[in-house]
């Protein structure tokens, strides 16, 4: 089965992406054989971007994945993240190894700083484009950056080398619309939107003003009210969502959202049952 139409190109890179992709955040804490059966019929179902971090479960989530991914890791976009505390030139090069190992592949598609912290932004930059040239990310990008971080990031870089900007991005909470995601078009950076359903226990509940606007437009769609939001929340070119689920039952549910259109009427209402709200001081990350 191929999965073309749930794909689309990643930003500056030369390769079409799955616009739905798996988080796992918090993963170790399910029952380790359900994550892996849910992450697993997410790939058979095209969800084949998964999202992972060191830092997640202090490396458990990492080993998780790489029993979720044996045997067909051809198939799959992987992403992993470097601590900021991690991210000096030496310590970036070394944590990626360290992730490699736990992930057992010789490669990430993607790696990315997980925010900001206190090394020099052109240190950590200079290792993501060394472990390039070593053949050991095949691109790299950056988490939680707000638009003058990216300018930074992008003096140093030039065009073409941040592949995506994973940011916070749900119904609730949508400041990435002010600066971030034009900046994204303009530059050709893919936006990763995480927690789409405002992280466990989240999600807008069906009897709220907002809430009931959601369930109105799932039920005109005989869709569900996560379906509405994923394809709500990727409804432009640029835009990606990294869904978790723990449930194999919530992962098909996700991966069913790829085949909803939403109408201009749908947007609009969502639009405005969920207010973009004035730009935040700073960008807003969990
Ligand atoms: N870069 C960053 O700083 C950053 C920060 C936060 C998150 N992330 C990434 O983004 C990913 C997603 O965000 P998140 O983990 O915070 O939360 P999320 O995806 O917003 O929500 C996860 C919760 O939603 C439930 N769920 C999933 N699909 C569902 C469905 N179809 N129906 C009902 N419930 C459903 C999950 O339940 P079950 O697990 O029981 O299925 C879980 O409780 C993370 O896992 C991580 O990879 C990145």
């Amino acid at each position: 089965m191929t999965h073309s139409k749930q794909k689309r190109k990643f930003g500056c890179l030369d390769l079409d992406v799955a616009v739905l992709g798996q988080g796992t955040w918090n993963v170790e804490t399910s029952d380790r054989k359900e994550a892996i059966k849910a992450l697993q019929k997410g790939f058979d179902l095209g969800m084949t971007h998964v999202d992972t971090a060191e830092m997640y479960g202090a490396g458990k989530a990492e080993e998780i994945v790489s029993e979720a991914i044996s045997g067909r890791r051809d198939e799959i976009f992987l992403v992993s993240k470097v601590l900021p505390s991690n991210a000096s030139k030496k310590g970036t090069i070394a944590a990626c190894e360290k992730s490699l190992a736990r992930l057992k592949t010789d490669r990430l598609d993607c790696y990315l700083l997980h925010w900001r912290g206190q090394y020099k932004l052109s240190d950590t930059i200079e290792a993501f484009e060394d472990l390039k040239c070593d053949g050991k990310i095949l691109s790299w990008g950056v988490s939680n950056f707000d638009e003058d971080d990216l300018d930074e990031a992008l003096a140093i870089a030039g065009e073409g080398k941040i592949a995506c900007n994973q940011v916070l991005y749900h119904l609730n909470e949508r400041a990435i619309e002010h600066a971030v995601i034009p900046w994204c078009v303009k530059h050709n950076v893919a936006v990763v939107g995480y927690s789409p359903f405002g992280s466990t226990g989240g999600f807008p509940k069906d009897d709220s003003p907002a809430g009931k606007v959601l369930k109105e437009v799932a039920d005109a769609h005989s869709a569900t009210v996560h379906q509405i939001a994923l394809s709500f929340l990727t409804r432009l070119d640029i835009l990606f969502s990294i869904p978790k689920a723990a449930d194999p039952k919530h992962a098909a549910d996700n991966a069913a959202a790829c085949n909803l259109k939403l109408s201009k009427a749908d947007i609009e209402k969502l639009e405005s049952a969920f207010q973009l709200g004035r730009r935040p001081g700073s960008l807003p990350m969990i």
